[in-house]
């Protein structure tokens, strides 16, 4: 396998972008990507998107996006797997350069969510029909069952989920792409309206537009595009049931879990070894089900970690720096290609406000639903 790195990104801002539409999102994003790499051409093309049909009315996404971005007659897949979209295409892509078939392969994700959709029966397809939706549960409903089962097994708090939003948002307050940038207060996550107890408004990631994208090429040629590539040194995906009652635990994220050990063992490098990471946190117990999955913190720990300022920007993994899918948002096909520039951006040493010092080595981790996919990558700085 060949060594692979990222060369460039483009993001576009995130929120209701109701004068851009779905294509508009995507080529702004991928030609960001493109001229910021300085690559004059692409050899192949991977755009991650959970539901255009659904959202916007249109497939075949793939040569769409390659038509609008001016790259036809390249070799463009459109890849689905829920939120976990673009995480996935990241890693076709990745597989793409390591094998030697192609050499400049641009990966990203768009999503429209705001275009006069059923949002919440689009988004719930990723979820089990016959055996979750049908009997009337939503992914706010599924997630308030996990943070239901967390704090009943390791007494996990309600101020312990809030703290994850405040953190977030303060975060998010730094990353001027971000669609909420205000900090919020404990008090003001537990005072939000009600929306699947025990999970607030500010408990949840928001409905989103936005599209996000990078540039990939062999590590060896990296240096002639820019000084400062960073390098994928880790990959790993895994799925798990769909449906949450097929689960041991419903605290447990399995295919996180798995994901993770498959690209530490690549990269030759464990937890205690990151120095930044983006985890999906679409419900604010879901960061802290990520954080025990991804061996950060023991399982059942995550909560009393929150309150030691574990994953602060601060703290000893600063995690969703970018605001996370909290409140930075979460255009889910664009969602797992955002969490790799805001690593590729902290690796560079280009985060502003956000910078974590001397980071060296990221993580980045995208699921599809309550966790029936994941994808996981692991990135290190080139000196
Ligand atoms: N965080 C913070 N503020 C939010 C918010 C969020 N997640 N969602 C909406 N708001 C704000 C809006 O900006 C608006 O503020 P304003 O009155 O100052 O303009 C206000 O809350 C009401 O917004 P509205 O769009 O009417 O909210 P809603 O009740 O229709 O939707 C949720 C709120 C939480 C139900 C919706 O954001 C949601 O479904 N989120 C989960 C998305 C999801 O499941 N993603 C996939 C995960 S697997």
């Amino acid at each position: 396998m060949r060594e692979v790195a990222i060369i460039g990104a483009g993001l576009t801002k995130f929120g209701e972008l109701w004068d851009k539409s779905f294509r508009d999102l995507f080529v702004e994003a991928g030609l960001k990507a493109i001229e910021n790499a300085g690559v004059d051409h692409l050899d192949s093309m991977y755009v991650g998107t959970m539901s255009g049909g659904l959202f916007v009315g249109q497939e075949h996404i793939g040569s769409l996006m390659a038509d609008y971005l001016g790259q036809t007659p390249i070799p463009a897949t459109r890849v689905e797997s829920a939120c976990a979209s673009s995480g996935v295409a990241f890693r076709m892509a990745f597989i793409e350069v390591a094998s030697g078939l192609n050499d400049i392969v641009l990966a990203g994700g768009v999503e429209k969510m705001n275009d006069g959709a059923d949002v919440t029966y689009a988004l719930s397809t990723a979820a089990d029909q016959e055996y979750e939706v049908y009997q009337g549960v939503t992914f706010p409903g599924l997630y308030a069952m996990i943070a239901r089962a967390h704090m009943h097994h390791y007494g996990t708090t309600r101020e312990q989920l809030a703290k994850v939003a405040v953190k977030n948002h303060y975060n998010g307050k730094r990353n001027p792409n971000a669609q909420f940038q205000m900090e919020v207060t404990v008090d003001q996550v537990l005072n939000s309206s009600m929306v699947a107890d025990p999970l607030r408004l500010l408990d949840c990631s928001p409905v989103s537009d936005g599209a996000s994208a990078v540039v990939l090429c062999p590590l060896d040629v990296a240096k002639k595009f820019t000084d400062t590539p960073v390098k994928v040194i880790g990959t790993g995906q895994a799925s798990d049931s769909v449906a949450l009652h097929s689960r041991d635990d419903l605290t447990y994220l399995a295919a996180v879990a798995r994901s993770a050990e498959q690209a530490y063992k690549m990269a030759g490098v464990k937890p205690g070894d990151i120095n930044v990471a983006e985890v999906h946190d679409c419900f604010t117990i879901a960061e802290i089900c990520a954080m025990e999955a991804l061996g950060f913190v023991e399982r059942g720990q995550g909560g009393k970690a929150v309150d030691e300022g574990f994953n602060a920007l601060d703290g000893k993994i600063p995690i969703n720096t970018s605001g996370g899918l909290k409140s930075k948002g979460h255009p889910v096909g664009a969602t797992g290609t955002a969490q790799i520039i805001e690593i590729f951006e902290q690796l560079c040493g280009t985060a502003g406000e956000r910078q974590v010092k001397n980071a060296r080595i990221g993580l980045a981790q995208n699921m599809g639903g309550s966790g029936g996919s994941s994808v996981v990558h692991i990135m290190e700085a080139v000196q």
